[in-house]
């Protein structure tokens, strides 16, 4: 499999609360291969939070972090690397993942992102009165992006090995 990659990242995208960084952390481990979350990289080199850098910089300003840190990771090899919900929405970053990378769209349905986001207050953009109603607009707006990635796996609420077996069987 690793020879398959070709050098080729796996790389992990969807919404918030998908479960990315669970599923994309024991991929890495099953497989034998580094895991980066670029969320997890970006706050290291900022040394900041995500909701410090949106706080004090912005929404955009924060884009350009992203993307910066996954180019870096991508050119460095077979990786698994789990991306922040907005990564592959962007341009450029998602350009990128194309070409260097085997995306998976971890697809769940609103109410299990909503159950899971609920456990943690670290996503500025649900940072709202509603935050539901956000993550519906969410939904419909970065499906049609989401849905060109390689590989598409229903993440739903069963033993994460199940998720990961799935992902293992089609990358
Ligand atoms: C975002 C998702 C977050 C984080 C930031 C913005 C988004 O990552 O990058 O809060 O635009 O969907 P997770 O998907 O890991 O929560």
């Amino acid at each position: 499999l690793i020879e398959a990659l070709g050098g080729r990242s796996i790389v992990f995208v969807g919404l918030m609360g998908a479960g990315k960084t669970v599923i994309g952390k024991q991929v890495a481990a099953m497989l034998s291969l580094p895991f980066v979350d670029s969320d997890h990289e970006i706050e290291a080199v900022s040394r900041m939070t995500i909701p410090e850098i949106f706080e004090a910089y912005g929404e955009q300003e924060f884009r350009a972090l992203e993307q910066r840190v996954i180019l870096r990771v991508l050119e460095s090899g077979p990786q698994v690397l789990s991306t922040g919900g907005g990564a592959f929405i962007n341009e450029n970053t998602r350009a990128a993942i194309i070409a260097q990378g085997i995306s998976v769209w971890l697809k769940a349905d609103l109410n299990l992102l909503m159950e899971r986001v609920s456990r943690r207050q670290n996503r500025p953009l649900l940072k709202v009165a509603d935050p539901r109603a956000v993550m519906a607009d969410l939904m419909a707006r970065r499906y049609p992006v989401y849905e060109t990635a390689n590989i598409i796996i229903h993440s739903r609420d069963v033993q994460k090995d199940v998720i990961c077996a799935e992902v293992i069987e089609e990358v």
